[in-house]
């Protein structure tokens, strides 16, 4: 297994290409299931989850092909999807352990063939994570729903019908395989209380794209107009806002300057905004958004909510930040139980941080020290990557392969803008 070893100190001061981001892209790459006709998506992520969603839809019988040429190896790629002839329906568990966003093939392909047997998910432990609500969802547009063996069973044999369907708690999974499911189902669709984030509206803009009729979405209420068939389409992956975010921190934390390239402020303003309460500096340029530190840097309170509040996606980067701000900063985690997984592999490295059922306070020290630390899951992982960035001497990361899920080229990116970073055998 490898590890990434990093050696703490250097600011860091230059330009961050984004990559396609992986939670826009995992959904998109589901909705050629909708159509037998090609769809091509562009500025895709070389990721782990891409690959693991690839060999899925390999396994069902969508033909994947690279599309035209891809220029340079830090530039997305782009990857045509042909599902005109699916030949199996079943999402086995030997895929879907492997990655949660699996069950994204379920509203698509009930919706599509009338049938859809996927294996429970598995993905970053971090918490209970259950599926009613994507269940729910299809169940209000007339799927029958079995659990089986470990195994979900939805099937419609004479297709989906409009429904109108009420998520208690918005789930960004299960509006995703709602839009889906939805595109295709007969008559009016309405999700009250659907997720907001803005890969919801890249997944839209997709559907769109391939002739579905969506209003709404990045609203609290999403219309749908079912219609008998969807087209081929192209469409180009969002930019990356939580890949965005992670270096934006890193800029914070080693008193750097760096031009994130393709990120859209749009899209994180929760988190850019606490970056300037901080005492960073943030500025929108034509080719992105450029984060840099004014050199003292003030603690901080953050709850994470559902966009466009504060990302849980970005809390525990934010906490490698408290570590070394002077002064107590809090941190509560309101979207995922058991996600500070990082609290022990961060106080490892010196952090102070005390947990107390969904809140964490951080008291911030002089000084990180290099450790051997374990990523423990994705976003996790990052925060390691950041103390790394700053602690004293070398800090061993290891259990690479969250990180490889989420974050492109990540070394390369790193060592662009001045990090000492290496990934080596373990
Ligand atoms: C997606 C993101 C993940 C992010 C999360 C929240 C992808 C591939 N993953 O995950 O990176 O951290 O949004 O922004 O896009 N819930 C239920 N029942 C369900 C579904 C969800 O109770 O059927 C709960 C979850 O336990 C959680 C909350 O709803 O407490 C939000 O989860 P959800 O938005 O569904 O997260 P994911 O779509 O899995």
């Amino acid at each position: 297994m490898e590890k990434l070893i990093i050696t703490g100190g250097n600011r860091l001061e230059g330009t961050v290409p984004i990559s396609g981001a992986k939670n826009a892209a995992l959904p998109l790459m589901c909705t050629p299931l909708l159509t037998g006709e090609p769809v091509t998506l562009t500025n895709l992520p070389r990721l782990a989850d891409i690959t693991t969603l690839s060999d899925l839809l390999n396994h069902m019988g969508v033909g994947i092909m690279i599309a035209g040429a891809n220029g340079s190896r830090m530039k997305g790629r782009s990857l045509t999807f042909d599902a005109s002839n699916i030949t199996d329906t079943v999402a086995p568990y030997d895929i879907v352990r492997k990655m949660r966003a699996s069950i994204l093939v379920l509203g698509p392909l009930v919706a599509r063939v009338g049938e859809a047997i996927v294996s429970l998910p598995g993905g970053c432990a971090i918490g209970n994570r259950p599926i009613d609500l994507h269940l729910k969802a299809l169940e209000a547009l007339g799927a029958n729903i079995d659990l089986e063996q470990g195994y979900v069973r939805a099937s419609a044999p004479k297709g989906l019908r409009g429904g109108i369907i009420d998520f208690p708690i918005p789930s960004v999974g299960a509006t995703e395989n709602a839009l889906m499911a939805a595109a295709l189902a007969k008559g009016t669709t309405v999700i009250n209380n659907p997720a907001r984030e803005p890969e919801i509206v890249d997944l839209a803009d997709c559907l769109r794209a391939m002739g579905a009729q969506i209003e709404g979405d990045g609203s609290d209420k999403i219309t749908i107009e079912g219609v008998d068939h969807l087209h081929g389409a192209t469409h180009a992956v969002m930019p990356d806002r939580v890949e965005a975010g992670s270096y934006a921190v890193a800029a914070l934390m080693t008193k750097g300057n760096l031009l994130l390239e393709g990120a859209r402020a749009h899209d994180m303003q929760a988190a850019l905004d606490l970056i300037s309460e901080i005492g960073g500096v943030v500025s929108e340029e034509k080719s992105g958004v450029r984060v840099k530190s004014n050199g003292h840097l003030n603690c901080f309170g953050l709850k994470t909510e559902p966009f466009p509040g504060f990302p849980t996606d970005m809390q525990a980067q934010f906490m490698a930040l408290a570590a070394v701000v002077e002064g107590k900063s809090s941190i509560m985690e309101a979207i995922f139980e058991n996600r500070f997984m990082h609290v022990p592999e961060l106080c490892r490295l010196g952090a102070d941080i005390a947990v107390s059922g969904s809140e964490a306070i951080i008291t911030g020290v002089n000084q990180l020290k290099g450790a051997q630390v374990m990523a423990t899951d994705l976003r996790a992982s990052m925060c390691l990557v950041l103390a790394g960035l700053v602690a004293e001497g070398e800090t061993h990361i290891n259990r690479l392969y969250h990180l490889d899920r989420g974050y492109e080229h990540l070394e390369e990116k790193l060592r662009f803008v001045g990090a000492e970073v290496d990934r080596v055998p373990g």
